[in-house]
């Protein structure tokens, strides 16, 4: 009898490969210890009993919530630094699912914490991969995602939030996190059609960076923003789906969500007639594994 381990393995590995594609969850968990830009009277999460029955098995309970709408993993919607722009229930429903350009930049990131994203670092992307497909979200991967629960390391500031006597002046000076260059925003407005950006920070805008330049540019435009995202590590570069679904409510000027990349869907680079060299990865990975398997099986 023939020894088949090698047709095992393969297997296996074709099994390993299939768990680690698909849905990637890029949202923090939304409780009381959320992150939130403190901008005075602002809500924390509050989420309180509204109504409970539990007796004789039947339960049924809801619940009341407050909390601002900056709050965890969320969406700035165009509104929040545009008069007239989109506001939740404005922005195109095809915005919402959109192909992902994603831009590494952890490394460069962990040695300054100021790091601003380039046009260059952008122009490499596209050596790499090819044009930005239209509509894209430009996602920038810092590394921040995992400080997410450390606040001194996530904002570069011991600065007690919480405390009473908190001086949110005094704290913005002492912002030191990484996020998108004014002259990135301005070329990604001017030369690329993107539906957003994102960033595993709690800012588009690098931390230093106070006159808040990417959010006026982007988002006065029309450009979503992603917040406060996490796991960009597990999505790839290019060639995968991210969907951003927001709440459709009248004036939003953002909402908390959850947002999700599926790794092997092509879907939103098909929908903007843009398949680059790189698209789909994982598929082409996984159909080379089903092929060798294949050979195996029939040798
Ligand atoms: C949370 O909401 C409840 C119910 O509205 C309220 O009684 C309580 O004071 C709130 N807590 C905080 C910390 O705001």
């Amino acid at each position: 009898m023939r020894d088949n381990s090698h047709i095992v393995l393969v297997a296996f590995v074709l099994i390993i490969v299939r768990v680690e594609a698909g849905l990637v969850d890029l949202s923090h968990t939304l409780d009381e210890n959320a992150n939130n830009w403190p901008i005075k009277g602002f809500k924390r999460f509050n989420h309180t009993d509204l109504k409970v029955y539990d007796q004789d098995g039947a339960y049924f309970i809801a619940k009341d919530i407050a909390m601002t709408e900056h709050i965890g993993t969320h969406m700035d919607a165009p509104h929040h630094f545009g008069k007239s722009a989109w506001d939740l229930a404005s922005i195109p429903i095809e915005n919402f699912v959109v192909p992902v350009v994603k831009i590494n930049v952890r490394e460069k990131c962990a040695e300054n914490r100021d790091y601003v994203l380039t046009v260059q670092d952008l122009e490499e992307w596209e050596e790499k991969f090819g044009e930005v497909p239209e509509n894209a979200v430009v996602l920038m991967e810092t590394g921040w995602g995992d400080k997410y629960s450390d606040t001194e390391a996530y904002y570069g500031t011991g600065r007690d939030i919480k405390a009473d006597d908190f001086d949110y002046d005094a704290w913005m000076t002492e912002l030191h996190f990484p996020g998108f260059s004014a002259e990135l925003s301005l070329a990604l407005l001017q030369d690329y059609n993107i539906a957003g950006v994102g960033i595993d920070t709690a800012s588009i805008d690098a931390g230093a960076n106070a006159q808040f330049q990417a959010h006026f540019t982007l988002e006065a435009n029309n450009k979503y923003g992603l917040e406060n995202l996490c796991c960009l590590d597990k999505v790839p570069e290019s060639g995968a789906t991210l969907m951003a679904i927001p709440p459709k409510m009248t004036g939003g000027s953002g909402f908390t969500l959850r947002v999700l990349v599926d790794t092997d869907s092509t879907f939103a680079y098909k929908q903007s007639g843009k398949i680059t060299s790189g698209a789909s990865q994982t598929v082409k990975v996984y159909g080379i594994l089903s092929f060798i398997c294949l050979l195996l099986f029939v040798m």
